[in-house]
This record gives structure tokens, sequence and C-alpha cells, in this order.
């Protein structure tokens, strides 16, 4: 039998470098990257192939193959999944004993296991946290019609963002993707998901990393009522009278806050105009990181793109640049403060993910350090003292005083 590669942008070390005949479990060399991972049945282990590291999962092929083909159109439809790389069938021992096909993904860059986190030590209002970002995750794959079938905090990867976290789901065995998606599909995630945090909040406490009184039932419950506020505001009808149609306007900024963008409102006003109707009926997430990325060029995560805005706009006004054309600021925002400050940082930690959560902790940390000084801070100096005191290491290149 034959070695089989389906691939959507093939390396070609993925073929040549890789010891396919051999179970993943005895893979051995210089480009096996210990990472850390969450628990699973099947055998996971990363790999690095020139500059990218890919994840490797070893288990059946019709459930590669329909991960694969999941994932692919996730990404198509722009929802918060791991990258499928491709599907490795065909493969042999050198005595001819069969062994399992490898699902290859690209391996999330910045991001963490749950379990990972808590090992860590994390601070007592991380858990709450990651459950938001779970519940953003799984209403943008309700929008997208993705049912998921095993929604859980293990299979998910968790990237920091600017003091919140944004979530991307990593494990697509058992989804579905359809048109819409029924309320009792959607219930039935909400199913498991409950059953699954109650179980990962109890493990936790098990192992030590969860405080035990703190009661699973409210965290679980507030999981489903965050859902069901987001996935309303997102999707519910509003019925006003025509000379509230400021309403419009109101429910769009809402959406925008909420960091999504509105790319089709359905409006229906009744015969004799008195009375409208409104729903969103496409919204596209990312309403941040779009104009973050238009002004700049920066890929970021949603509320770190927040977080950057928010500093623009405030350098904008310190610099009286308020009617100045929005491009021109922002590049000057970029090249004067955000590049000079985040090249300080070591160059593992460069990264744009990686520089927009180095940025965010020097704003707070600026606010901390102006709150104890009683005067604000100038942002050069709030990073010299971050990076020697927070992140311990010699600030690399010091920029010019803002
Ligand atoms: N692309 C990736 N980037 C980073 N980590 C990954 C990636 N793919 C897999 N992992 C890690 O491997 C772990 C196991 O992956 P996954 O959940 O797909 O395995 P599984 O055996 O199918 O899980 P289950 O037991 O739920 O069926 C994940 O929790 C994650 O930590
Ligand atoms: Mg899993």
């Amino acid at each position: 039998m034959a070695l089989r590669i389906v691939a959507t942008n093939p390396d070609p070390s993925l073929v040549t470098l890789l010891p396919w005949d051999t179970p993943l479990e005895e893979w051995t060399g210089s480009f096996m990257v210990p990472l850390p991972r969450g628990i699973s049945r099947h055998i996971v282990r990363f790999v690095r192939l020139g500059t990218h590291v890919y994840a490797v999962k070893e288990t059946r092929e019709p459930i590669a193959f329909g991960e694969y083909r999941l994932l692919r159109d996730l990404r198509r439809l722009k929802a918060p999944a791991v990258e499928p790389v491709g599907v490795v069938t065909g493969r042999q021992t050198r005595t001819g004993d069969t062994i399992e096909p490898c699902l290859v993904t690209r391996h999330l860059g910045s991001s963490m296991p749950y379990r990972e986190m808590f090992s860590r030590g994390v601070r007592a209002d991380t858990l709450p946290r990651l459950v938001d970002a779970l519940v953003v995750l799984l209403t943008r794959l309700h929008l997208a019609g993705f049912f998921w079938g095993d929604c859980s905090l293990s299979n998910t990867l968790f990237r920091r963002s600017a003091g919140e976290f944004a979530a991307y789901l990593v494990d697509a065995e058992t989804g579905e993707l359809h048109p819409d998606l029924s309320d009792g599909q959607r219930a039935y995630d909400h199913d498991t998901a409950k059953g699954n945090l109650f179980g990962e909040m109890l493990d936790l406490q098990a192992g030590g990393f969860m405080d035990r009184e703190l009661d699973p039932i409210p965290i679980v419950e507030g999981l489903l009522e965050r859902y069901d506020r987001l996935w309303s505001e997102l999707t519910g009808v509003e019925d006003f009278t025509t000379d509230e149609m400021w309403r419009i306007q109101m429910r769009i900024e809402r959406l925008n806050d909420l960091g999504f963008d509105v790319d089709e409102l359905d409006i229906v006003t009744d015969w004799d105009g008195a009375t409208a109707r409104i729903q969103p009926k496409v919204v596209d997430p990312g309403h941040h990181n779009r104009r973050l990325q238009s002004l700049t060029g920066l890929d970021v995560e949603e509320n770190q793109a927040r977080r950057l805005l928010n500093d623009l706009d405030a350098y904008a006004a310190a610099n009286e640049l308020q009617n100045e054309e929005p491009a021109l600021v922002a590049h000057r925002w970029l090249t004067e403060v955000f590049e000079p400050v985040t090249r300080m940082a070591p160059p593992d930690r460069r990264s744009p993910v990686d520089a927009a959560e180095i940025f965010h902790e020097i704003l707070e940390h600026r606010w901390y350090l102006s709150e104890q000084a009683g005067e604000e801070v100038d942002t050069f100096e709030a990073a010299r003292d971050y990076f020697r005191k927070e992140l311990r290491v010699e600030p690399l290149e010091v920029g010019s005083a803002r």
C-alpha cells in the first residue's frame, strides 16, 4: 500500500522528513516539540518543520477525513478553529503492519489548553473568563451553522486577548455543518457543554487546581445565560414605533461593541408605517479586528484590537490629531508608539498576537504606575519598567519618548 497525503498546501518536508512508518507514539527526533496539549483519547504530537509547527493526531480514516473537511469548511466560514493541513493514509511499518492514518493541523500559536493554564496557577476569575470565551466561540459556530456535538474546555484552545481570552475549536470529530441550526441542535450543544464543563471543573478541583469552595453549578448555569443573551442580541427581533428609528443605529452600535458587524439587517414596517421590526440577518464577527487591520495592517485578536484602537484614539486626542486623516494618524501611532514599544520585547514574543498582548500589559502597567505616581506616566517609561519588573528581561531597543 502506498503512503498517500491529501493536503491543502502541502509542505514537502511533511512527506519526506517524518517517520510515517512508525506509530506516532514512538516518534523521536529533533523535529519533535514538547508543547503542552490537552487530555485526549487519540495520540497527538507536535513537530517542527522549518518555521512551522504542526499537530499530528493518529486516528481512524473516516474520522481523519471527516475532521479535515469540517475544519476546512470552518476556515472558509472564518470560524475560530485550528487550521487543517492534511490527512496521511496508507501507513505501514517496515514489516508490513498497517498503522492508523494521521490528521495534520497547524499548531495554533500562542495558545494553551485550559489545564495547562490551571497547572501554572491562575487568577480566581480565570474560569469565568474562559467560560465567556467558550460562549463566544459556541455562538460564532452556531451562527455559522456548525453543530459541535462535544463542546468542552478540553476541545478548545485559548489565547490571551487583552485581559480576556479568545477560544478556538480544536476537536471537530463530532461536528456537523448545516445551513442553519434548529433550536434542538443548539440545545443539544448546550447540554453537552454543561455536562462536560461540570466534569472538567470537578476534575480541576480533584487535582487541586481549583478552589473546592467554588461551586461549579452557577458557573455552568452562567454559560447558558451568557449564550442566550448574546444569541438574542445577535439574532433577535426588535419591535418599535417609527418615531424611534434611532433604535436601528443603537442596535448596530451594540453589535459593534460586542465585536460584530451587521452585514444585513432586515427592516419591516407595517402598512401605515407606524411600527417597525428589525432583525439582524447576517452578522460578521471581528469588527475591531477589521478596523484595526484596515488602519494599521495589524491582524490581532478581537479584544486586543479593541484595546489598541482605544490607545490610538487616546494618542490622536493627546496630539490633537482628531481631525486628521485616520490612516495617517494610525501610521504615526504605529511607527512612533506601537512598533518601538513592542520591539523592546524578546524576539520570540514579537508575533502580532504576542506583541499586542504585551502592549496591552504595558498599558495596564502604565495605568498602575500612573496611579501610584499621581500623574500620567509616559508609555515608554512604563514599557521599560514592565520589561524589567514583570518579564524580567532588559528592554532590547529604547524608542524615543512620546
Ligand atoms: N492544531 C493544534 N494546535 C494546538 N494544539 C493542538 C492542535 N491539535 C491538537 N492539539 C492538542 O491536542 C489535544 C487533543 O486533540 P483532540 O481534542 O483533537 O484529540 P481527541 O483525541 O480527538 O480528543 P477526544 O478525546 O475529545 O476525542 C488538544 O486538546 C490540544 O491540546
Ligand atoms: Mg478532544
